[in-house]
């Protein structure tokens, strides 16, 4: 598949068929997160892959929705501050890189004809406890990874113009 067709294939997957996922696609999926650009090459983030069978009850209590615990898998990313790059006024890109993972990560998938939804609306402190993170660890994102069950609706996009400024804002 090419680049404009994943991207243009990715879309919030929010129904999954409980077929597994090949564990070669999942290794792809991981090497394309490992792949990623992180700020000064700090690689502030560590994946987990949840194998949904037997933490059906878990997953629900990260994120209650059922679509969420259809999947064989779901992979959260972490972000580790004080691993990560801080730029010149202290602010730290722990988040910006473990975003950007999630983003190769999520394509790698889609690129494979797996399906996925970013959840960024979990319980915190649910997903601490379960996750046994430590403090210093910020849960950042979520996804399922497993086949659709439906197809993509339109996109609904703003229009590129009114995305877009040239040279100054
Ligand atoms: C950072 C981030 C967090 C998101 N969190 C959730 C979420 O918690 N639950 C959900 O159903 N969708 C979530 N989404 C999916 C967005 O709603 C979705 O990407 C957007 O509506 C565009 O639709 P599309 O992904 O199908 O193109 C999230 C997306 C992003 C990028």
């Amino acid at each position: 598949m090419d680049f404009f067709t994943v991207i243009e294939n990715r879309y919030s997957v929010r129904g999954y068929r409980p077929d597994p996922v090949e564990p070669e696609k999942l290794e792809k999926v991981l090497a394309a997160a490992q792949l990623a650009p992180t700020a000064c090459n700090f690689q502030p983030f560590q994946l987990i892959v949840i194998r949904r069978d037997g933490r059906e009850k878990d997953l629900e209590r990260i994120y209650s929705k059922r679509w969420f615990r259809q999947a064989p898998v779901v992979i959260g990313i972490c972000a580790v501050p004080e691993v990560a790059w801080l730029r010149h006024d202290d602010k730290n890109y722990a988040e910006v890189d473990a975003t950007i993972v999630m983003d190769h990560l999520i394509l790698a998938a889609t690129a494979q004809g797996l399906g996925t939804c970013w959840v960024g609306a979990f319980d915190v402190p649910a997903t601490r406890e379960i996750l046994g993170l430590p403090d210093e660890v910020e849960p950042i994102a979520f996804t399922p990874i497993g086949y659709p069950d439906r197809e993509r609706a339109p996109f609904k996009r703003k229009p590129v113009k009114e995305l877009v400024r040239y040279d100054r804002w």
